[in-house]
């Protein structure tokens, strides 16, 4: 890997390169293979001794490689591990440091993917799972158990855009011996890197900003050396291994983070003040610049959810959109928007659905690099139908 300038947007472009030996190719290539030769059994010895690097590409391949090294530098982590999804790299980084027994406090808003992991199969294997309102309480120790392990949390939260004050919670989970885990998905580490706040792994659905052109499925979990050894292991195990060409499209996308992140979030704010003053909106869910004080830039995101002063006129909204698709997915180049309770959150109750405010007229919007002026157009259009 070669060495690159410290700025955030040089390194999105440069810091993931895995030429073949003795090759000068100026992108690396897709090394579409499931096994790698050897040249005899000495050099086979040599690979179990520690020398090689590859041997099956379900245990490691240097398109995996070339992802997750990038994305462990950009969030300024020892060590990275890429996986067949984020789902796949939650599992690794939760199996990982659970046990059978262990206790797990997470906030109430984790996406449903990985509620379902935690409440429906991790529980099958005796580990426990603890929802908390973080902006209900001050302090973890009430929660806190003997047999409580991890502390798991979201960076910006699906669909509300909630965002706590991850360095008081991860200070207030550390000084109670917890692990911290956070999903920087919404955020990316363009906006901010949990680890410098002391969180001990961070995981993306690299489906989202990190690929970014909503055609791969991909995750990333990074963290310090041994527990990234661990989830490596895990992932082999449980087959959960990304493919070298989703590996190199994710890698791809990669490099334009930070231009994609600077337009997509700059739309996304005009876009949110935009839905704001519109009559047709009742409210506007986007972080307010004292919500993101930690985050490294001045910017809030590039998703906005809103909700229809008429939820009635839901249907409509959605049919009279022109070309911004109807996708239950988020974050590519191109503006889309889905409805949470028909997709994420089919599960809830009524009940849960008042509770919680995703209610029928709630709309999710992720904001594109298009102009933004044809984007507000055709939001315009499709409100006042
Ligand atoms: C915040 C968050 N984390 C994790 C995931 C799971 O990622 P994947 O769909 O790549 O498995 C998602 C998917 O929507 C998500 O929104």
């Amino acid at each position: 890997m070669i060495d690159v300038a410290e700025r955030f947007e040089t390194k999105t472009v440069h810091i993931g390169h895995a030429p073949l030996r003795g090759v000068q190719s100026k992108s690396t290539p897709i090394y579409q293979t499931s096994v790698f030769a050897f040249e005899g059994l000495e050099e086979v010895e040599q690979f179990y001794a520690g020398e090689g690097e590859y041997v099956y590409t379900r245990n490691g391949n240097p398109n995996q490689a070339e992802l997750a090294n990038a994305v462990a530098r950009l969030e300024g982590a020892e060590a990275g591990v890429s996986a067949a999804s984020g789902m796949g790299a939650i599992m690794a980084g939760l199996l990982a440091v659970l046990a059978p027994g262990d206790h797990v406090l997470a906030s109430h808003e984790i996406y449903g993917g990985t509620y379902a992991l935690l409440h429906n199969e991790l529980s099958r294997f005796g580990i426990e799972l603890e929802c908390i309102q973080l902006g209900q309480m001050t302090k973890l120790a009430d929660h806190v158990r003997p047999t409580t392990k991890l502390f798991f949390l979201e960076t910006i939260t699906n669909p509300l855009l909630t965002v706590v004050d991850m360095p008081y919670w991860i200070k207030e989970a550390k000084s109670l011996g917890l692990t911290v885990m956070v999903d920087n998905t919404f955020a990316t580490p363009y906006l901010v890197q949990p680890i410098s706040y002391g969180a001990d792994l961070v995981v993306h659905s690299g489906t989202k900003y990190i690929g970014g052109h909503s055609d791969v499925t991909a995750g990333v979990l990074v963290g310090a050396q041994p527990t990234i050894k661990r989830a490596t292991e895990i992932i082999a195990n449980y087959g959960a291994s990304l493919s070298p060409f989703e590996a190199w499209l994710t890698s791809r996308g990669l490099k334009t983070l930070a231009v994609r992140m600077e337009r997509q979030c700059e739309n996304a704010s005009k876009v949110a003040a935009f839905l704001r003053d519109h009559p047709a909106i009742e409210q506007v869910y986007y972080p307010s610049p004292t919500d993101t004080f930690f985050f490294s830039r001045k910017k809030q995101g590039a998703m906005v959810s809103f909700v229809l002063a008429d939820e009635s006129k839901i249907y409509d909204f959605y049919r009279a959109l022109h070309w911004i698709k109807l996708a239950p997915s988020l974050a590519g180049v191109e503006t889309s928007v889905s409805h949470p309770v028909t997709t994420s959150h089919r599960a809830f109750s009524e009940q849960q659905r008042k509770e919680t405010g995703i209610t029928m007229g709630l709309v999710r919007l992720s904001v594109g690099i298009e102009a933004v002026e044809d984007i507000r157009l055709e939001l315009d259009a499709a409100l006042g139908k």
